[in-house]
């Protein structure tokens, strides 16, 4: 019965759509409330790589009391999938850390809009360590992201060169982190989830040490009392928020990542930005030139005409 069959086919084709896009707007509306949180304390409480250690210490308990509790099963893993995620847990530490560094020093929609340009180094990456080749209208759609990007970055009132530098190492150490991370997930039982999890204690483990030897205890405890009475008791609750958000948002990414390619992947991650750049404009007030927007619409653009040509 072909006919059937087929009705079957489709039926299964829309439910993964569908699933794929429930995952795709979970993983955007976390990622706006991480983003808001996340500058909220860096704005109070400038110490990016405390930060990003503790968004990856509170992740990596909530997952160890899912899996002591039972709400998700803990995965049965072997050393050799402890060795094959240490580089990818290399690359989530620098591209999570430089992001926040950018952040710390920039306005969150000029990181997003530099970070929209995360396609172009997938290319890169793919064409030089990957020996992959494109086709010409590929090479020729990062033309305008390039453009764009770079256009958005001289037009940036509060231009900072660690803040730019930041956010290119995040695009960067990204690009491998998805293409090892599919490699990893691929042919091996655990899940998005879980393969999420172990990543994040690993890059725990990996970024502890230097967030004490770059920032430290000290200028953590004097930047806290700070904190604290600048923005009163809530900034607890702001740090738990950036937290918890941090962990969600990336698990739910992983979760679509096990069930689509990484070049799909960065295109939702680019379509993310969107909406993080239009959010955080919005609520912090960030003061944007005609010309600095133009850039920045230049790089979208840019991407979709990407994910044309890709296809
Ligand atoms: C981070 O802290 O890891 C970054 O804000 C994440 O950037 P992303 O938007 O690429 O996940």
């Amino acid at each position: 019965r072909p006919l059937d069959i087929n009705i079957e086919l489709s039926n299964e084709q829309s439910a993964q759509k569908l699933k794929i896009g429930i995952y795709f707007a979970t993983w955007w509306a976390l990622n706006v409330v991480f983003n808001i949180y996340n500058k909220k304390v860096l704005n109070a409480f400038p110490y990016p790589w405390l930060t990003s250690t503790l968004s990856l210490a509170c992740g990596s308990l909530m997952m160890l009391v899912s899996w002591a509790t039972r709400i998700a099963d803990a995965p049965k893993t072997d050393l050799d999938f402890w060795k094959t995620l240490f580089p990818v847990a290399v690359a989530h530490t620098i591209g999570h850390v430089a992001a926040t560094v950018s952040m710390s020093k920039v306005a969150v929609s000029f990181t997003h809009i530099i970070k929209s340009g995360e396609p172009a180094f997938t290319v890169l990456v793919s064409r030089l360590f990957m020996g992959e080749t494109f086709p010409l209208p590929v090479y020729l759609s990062l033309l305008p992201i390039i453009g764009g990007c770079a256009l958005a970055a001289v037009t940036e009132l509060n231009f900072n060169i660690t803040g730019f530098m930041g956010a290119m190492i995040s695009n960067l150490a990204f690009v491998f982190r998805n293409i090892f991370s599919k490699k990893g997930m691929k042919g091996n039982s655990v899940s998005g989830m879980n393969y999420y999890a172990c990543l994040s204690m690993m890059s725990l483990l990996i970024l502890t040490p230097f967030a004490i030897a770059v920032e430290g205890p000290q200028m953590w405890a004097a930047g806290w009392q700070n904190a604290v009475s600048q923005v009163g008791p809530n900034f607890v609750w702001w740090v738990m928020a950036q937290s918890v958000f941090y962990h969600l948002y990336n698990q739910v990414s992983y979760m679509s990542l096990d069930q689509i390619s990484p070049l799909t992947f960065s295109i939702g991650n680019t379509m993310k930005r969107i909406s993080v750049i239009v959010a955080s404009i919005i609520i912090f007030h960030t003061p944007i030139q005609p010309i600095n927007a133009l850039g920045a619409a230049i790089a979208i653009l840019g991407t979709f005409l990407y994910s044309q040509a890709k296809q």
